[in-house]
């Protein structure tokens, strides 16, 4: 009970559609962990109240969340997938940690700063508490790995300065009830309770931006729907998206200090390598000095386009692009799945890139969320 095990924990709001930064930042890792790790993947609904207390279909929306873990491959059978508000105890510790926690602390929250706007006075205390109740979702199973999208790394980080503050002011108390274990925190050794939890933030897409502002996140509330790929788009809209999105008018860097100051082309770049399993540098290897009227459709090839020499399977290993060819290994895997759960266009697809086929699995998952929750939302209670 003492000896802290590895553990990963992440949530995901139930508010709006889904969409790649989502599936990209946050997603997708969580599935990737199931392999190595002990998870819980939670719809965390208490957090969607803090800006609007009242949601026009709220049941709805978490079933959707939890339609589309299942959907992108987490194993309710193996890991925890559950709903917060099930579950007291977070609001529970939370309260606690409101207590831990210093207002000061609150107010440097960049998120807060932003969804609260001007008018900070009249946001509710929960949007400022809002990072109490993150700390105890993560704290309250003791997760030492936290898989989010940079955009969550300052909460990370406030979760960790609650937690040193709980061990270094409590120490005694956790060790007189036995329930201490020695955490490195610093220079020092504590007798905590807490671990010193870690954010995963890494690869190519930890912040994916809005395909027509590259300086804007890709975020569920931006009015234009043009700017995000929805998780629930099929093929053909994510074709048009991506055809639609701002780029700018020279052809692509070979190497990713070219990137720079180019916010529409290291967004497109970073998302085809997070899709390709690859890197940018990779990327640009393959795709430097092209014009985006190339690059565009290698990301999203429209149906029926024939595949480019290289790509075709009986094309020389030595031709074949190093995205393709990861492509055909990760086929042979999850070939199968894909085939039983497409609408018949799997055997075309054989011959599209690694990325065409990731982006389509985007509207497999799609087909998967309508069949679980329906067109019309659920049809039940959950
Ligand atoms: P939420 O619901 O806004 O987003 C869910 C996950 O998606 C990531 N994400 C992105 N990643 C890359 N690019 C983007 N444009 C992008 N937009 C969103 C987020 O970083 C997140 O990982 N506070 C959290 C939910 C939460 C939570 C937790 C997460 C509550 N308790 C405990 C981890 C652990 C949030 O609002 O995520």
């Amino acid at each position: 009970m003492n000896a802290i095990s590895p553990r990963v924990f992440s949530g995901v709001q139930p508010t709006g559609n889904l969409h790649l930064g989502n599936y990209l930042g946050a997603i997708k890792k969580f599935v990737a962990l199931q392999e190595s790790q002990d998870c819980i993947y939670c719809v965390v609904d208490l957090h969607s109240i803090t800006a609007q207390l009242v949601h026009e279909d709220l049941k709805g929306q978490i079933r959707s969340i939890t339609a589309a873990f299942l959907a992108a491959g987490i194993d309710p059978k193996r890991h925890i997938v559950f709903n917060q508000s099930r579950v007291s105890g977070h609001a529970e510790l939370a309260w606690i940690f409101n207590c831990v926690a210093r207002i000061g602390w609150m107010n440097r929250m960049t998120q807060f700063k932003d969804k609260a706007g001007k008018d900070r006075e009249n946001a509710s205390l929960g949007l400022l508490a809002y990072p109490s109740l993150m700390a105890a979702d993560i704290l309250l199973y003791r997760a030492t790995h936290v898989p989010v999208g940079d955009d969550q790394k300052q909460h990370i980080e406030l979760t960790r300065d609650i937690a040193i503050k709980f061990n270094n002011d409590f120490s005694d108390r956790i060790a007189a009830a036995g329930l201490g274990t020695p955490i490195p925190m610093g220079e020092e050794t504590v007798n905590g309770y807490f671990p010193l939890t870690e954010p995963m933030i890494e690869g190519p897409a930890t912040r994916i931006m809005s395909l027509k502002d590259g300086s804007k996140k890709m975020s569920k509330s931006d009015p234009s729907d043009l700017s995000r790929i929805n998780l629930t788009d099929d093929a053909d809209q994510i074709a048009r998206k991506i055809k639609k999105a701002k780029t700018d008018p020279d052809a692509l860097p070979s190497e990713t200090a070219g990137l720079a100051g180019r916010a529409e082309a290291d967004n497109l770049v970073g998302i085809y390598a997070a899709l390709a399993e690859t890197t940018k540098a990779e990327v640009l290897t393959e795709f430097g000095g092209r014009q985006f009227s190339e690059f565009k459709p290698a990301l999203a090839e429209p149906r029926g386009r024939k595949a480019r020499p290289d790509q075709r399977r009986d094309a020389p290993a030595d031709r074949r692009s190093r995205p393709y060819r990861r492509g055909l290994e990760g086929r042979r895997r999850a070939g199968r799945r894909h085939r039983r759960e497409d609408d018949g266009r799997c055997e075309g697809d054989r011959r599209l890139p690694a990325v065409t086929r990731r982006l389509r699995g985007q509207a497999v998952a799609g087909l998967a969320i309508r069949r679980y929750v329906g067109p019309e939302g659920p049809a039940g209670e959950p």
